[in-house]
């Protein structure tokens, strides 16, 4: 995409009926890599996150503490959702709540919209529903436990807790109006779902035929009230969905809403279907363009099963930041899992990387560096001499690797691009090694191919510092200054990263990169 173009990507929005997990952080950091690298290309990026806080499963959270859903929602976004975000340093340029009168007059214009336009019709329904879902579920999503507090009764796949039998006169959406279309958008965009597995899953289900969906509740009134019926409130799902074009101007903003729309939607693989299937059905009921892609991304396991609070399994981010600081929380969950994929989490993994990769590999390579250009050379970088082909290949490895990690950035696999990167960093310290400038520094003989070869790391230097400032922040602005970088480095073009030149003097880094950690953690 040329520079200067929209970028708009969203997170899901999170419940906020418990404090967050390392699970919810990983989509975030997901995202944030994703707008960072958007916002190094140039292009005009708009990142946004927030809290799903309407029905159910919030309202009864609520009653079970002696409180209002209001009340409640408002306690955990600002003790917990909002920090949530400074832990794992996220730079999203909004923050939307579900209860903002923002999202809710959108809600009522969508709304009141498709109505008018004879797509909501009045029925009745009833099914087993899974309050943890938010969702009627189908009998495939449905297990009969054979063990536990539960044997012998039908539980929800994802939650492993029991469905509830609802019945119920909701008004429905006329979603199977849009099965054809909806078909017609897998096929003619086959990148509108990703990955691969996840699309498969999404074109079975609808080639299986759909349903109208109901999208609304009349048993209990936490949520946002349908216009023409006040006895009803909107359905969780219908009511969370719209937050995404809510946010960016829909109804109120029509410059903005056109500046921004449509986004990358980054989702758990469970919730793919309501990205994937619901919210295009209902954005082309709308006549409004459907998202740019939907990206499921997989789970992080515990004991092979889906991590999450309601097992006990979850694990705080801080548990972890507080230990290893939030860029090495980002770097590991962006390297050691196959975005896209499943992935579990182990200290002794993190623990593993954090030493070789982090501090032995990156840090090390930028303090020896640095260090180097002060006690030989006083601190300013010297012109280099004639080329060798080792320097020269080491010229061509910043170039393959920033291409490379641009182009795997396109196809979502932040793995890929971080194992692109690292081929620099394993190049420069082999380099290093090989080349022994220690052992150059001993002859005034050798002085001109110190100065090649110290010349030539400080430029990888510089380069890695740019391709990493999106997973490494922190680290990368404090590489930065260290090497005289001009301008911050979030402010450094991806594409130009091997063309940086820097000022040419250097000054100490404040510590290292990444420090020693001393204590094991839990
Ligand atoms: N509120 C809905 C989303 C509405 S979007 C219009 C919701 N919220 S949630 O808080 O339960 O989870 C949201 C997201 O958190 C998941 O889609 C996923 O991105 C992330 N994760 C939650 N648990 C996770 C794992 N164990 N592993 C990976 N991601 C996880 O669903």
């Amino acid at each position: 995409m040329p520079a200067g173009e929209s970028f708009y990507i969203a997170t899901p929005i999170f419940y906020v009926n418990d404090v967050p997990h390392i699970g919810h952080a990983y989509t975030e950091v997901a995202a944030d890599v994703l707008a960072r690298w958007h916002r190094q290309r140039g292009e005009d990026t708009w990142l946004l996150t927030g809290t799903d806080e309407h029905g159910q499963k919030i309202l009864r959270t609520a009653v079970a503490n002696d409180t209002t859903p209001q009340a409640w929602a408002d306690e955990l976004v600002e003790s917990a959702w909002k920090p949530l975000l400074k832990t794992i340093d996220i730079r999203n340029d909004d923050f939307i709540r579900t209860t903002d009168e923002r999202h809710e007059k959108a809600v009522v214009t969508f709304l009141q919209n498709l109505y008018d336009k004879g797509l909501i019709y009045s029925g009745e329904y009833e099914g087993y529903y899974c309050v943890g879902c938010e969702e009627y579920k189908q009998q495939d999503d449905l297990v009969e436990t054979e063990t536990g507090d539960y044997a012998g009764q039908l539980v929800c796949k994802i939650h492993s807790r029991p469905v509830e039998i609802l019945k119920e006169k909701n008004y429905f959406f006329r979603m199977s109006d849009f099965e054809q279309r909806l078909l017609d958008l897998y096929e003619s965009q086959p990148d509108f779902v990703q990955p691969e597995s996840v699309r498969n899953e999404i074109v079975q289900f609808v080639k299986q035929g759909l349903s109208d969906l109901s999208i609304s509740r009349s048993s209990f009134d936490w949520g946002i009230k349908v216009p023409w019926d006040e006895s009803h409130v909107v359905y969780v799902w219908f009511d969370a969905l719209l937050n995404y074009i809510a946010a960016v101007g829909y109804g109120s903003d029509d410059a903005e809403f056109e500046r921004r729309w449509p986004a990358v939607q980054l989702v758990g693989k469970d919730i793919a279907r309501f990205h994937a299937v619901i919210w295009p059905a209902m954005l082309m009921a709308a006549e409004l363009p459907v998202p740019r892609n939907v990206f499921g991304h997989g789970w992080l396991l515990v004991g092979g099963e889906k991590m999450s609070k309601s097992k006990l399994t979850g694990i705080a981010p801080n548990q972890i930041t507080d230990t290893f600081g939030s860029d090495a929380f980002r770097y590991y969950f962006m390297r050691a899992i196959n975005f896209g994929q499943d992935g579990s989490f182990s200290w002794e993994d993190l623990s593993a990387r954090y030493q070789a990769e982090l501090a032995n590999g990156f840090g090390n390579l930028a303090s020896r560096v640095i260090a180097m250009v002060q006690r030989y050379f006083d601190g300013q970088v010297p012109e280099p001499g004639e080329l060798t082909d080792a320097d020269r290949r080491v010229r061509i490895t910043e170039q393959a690797s920033t291409d490379a990690a641009d182009s795997a950035i396109d196809r979502f696999a932040i793995h890929e691009s971080l194992a692109s990167i690292w081929n620099l960093v394993d190049e420069l310290n082999g380099y290093i090694t090989e080349q022994e400038p220690w052992n150059l520094a001993k002859s005034e003989e050798t002085r001109e191919r110190l100065a090649t070869v110290l010349h030539t790391a400080y430029r990888g230097l510089g380069t890695l510092a740019v391709l990493l400032s999106p997973v490494l922040p922190q680290a990368t602005a404090k590489l930065w200054t260290a090497l005289g970088g001009e301008g911050g480095i979030d402010e450094q073009v991806i594409s130009e990263a091997a063309k940086w030149r820097g000022s040419g003097s250097v000054t100490g880094l404040d510590g290292t990169l990444f420090p020693r950690i001393e204590q094991p953690a839990a």
